[in-house]
């Protein structure tokens, strides 16, 4: 299994056996809330999570019936999955799951950018790096990781914007509850206890611009 080492503390990621992110019960509220934000009452609706992390939302997506392309811009990040992708596919039900979603190592603007028409997705799914807050104790191993390794200062902004222009339903931006929009131009936003999903509509619908 492929570890990364930081500060004498090792990350590995394994789908099958870390049930906690991955393969837990999903609860009913936090099914809904995802449910209603990406729309998932449709079978089959295809997503870019444009910003794969270590794939978990990614996961939840595709265990609740989604079709996902998840793009990881981070080389260590992608190493990490990509090393977990192939280990899943020796369980059968991990296999099944991982069977909706292709990886790519990309840059999100440049992944979103290249599609053509007949490859846009009904949804792409933005989670940029959360501001940090300084009020709460030390972030999980993961999220420290993640700031140190990756470039928390990118142009979400203008990744949000080529969404929009190549997308055929919604573009959905998971923030922190109380954190500022990415940009204007959201249509609804969808709350839970500690984050909010804003859902901003294709480019060329008139939203609150
Ligand atoms: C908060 S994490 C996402 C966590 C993920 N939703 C999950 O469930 O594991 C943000 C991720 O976006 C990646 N990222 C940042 N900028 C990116 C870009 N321009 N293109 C693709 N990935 C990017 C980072 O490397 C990091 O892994």
């Amino acid at each position: 299994m492929l570890q990364l080492k930081f500060e004498e503390r090792f990350l590995s990621v394994d789908f099958v056996n870390d049930k906690r992110n991955y393969l837990k019960l999903i609860p009913k509220g936090k099914q809904e809330l995802i449910a209603k934000a990406i729309g998932l009452n449709k079978a089959n609706q295809t997503v870019i999570d444009a910003t794969a992390g270590l794939l978990q939302d990614s996961i939840l997506l595709s265990r609740l019936g989604a079709q996902i392309r998840a793009v990881e811009k981070s080389d260590l990040i992608f190493a990490l999955i990509a090393d977990a992708y192939k280990r899943g596919q020796e369980d059968h039900a991990c296999k099944l799951i991982l069977s909706r979603i292709a990886i790519f190592h990309d840059d999100a603007y440049n992944f979103l950018s290249q599609l053509k028409l007949e490859d846009y997705p009904d949804v792409v799914y933005l989670d940029p790096m959360f501001p940090e807050n300084k009020k709460t104790a030390l972030p999980r191993l993961e999220m420290q990781i993640f700031r140190k390794i990756v470039d928390v200062g990118d142009d979400y902004e203008r990744i949000l914007q080529m969404a929009r222009k190549k997308v055929k339903s919604r573009v959905v931006v998971k923030r922190p509850l109380k954190g500022a929009p990415l940009s204007s131009g959201w249509q609804h936003q969808i709350k839970g206890n500690t984050v909010r999903f804003d859902i901003y509509p294709p480019m060329g619908i008139s939203a609150n611009e």
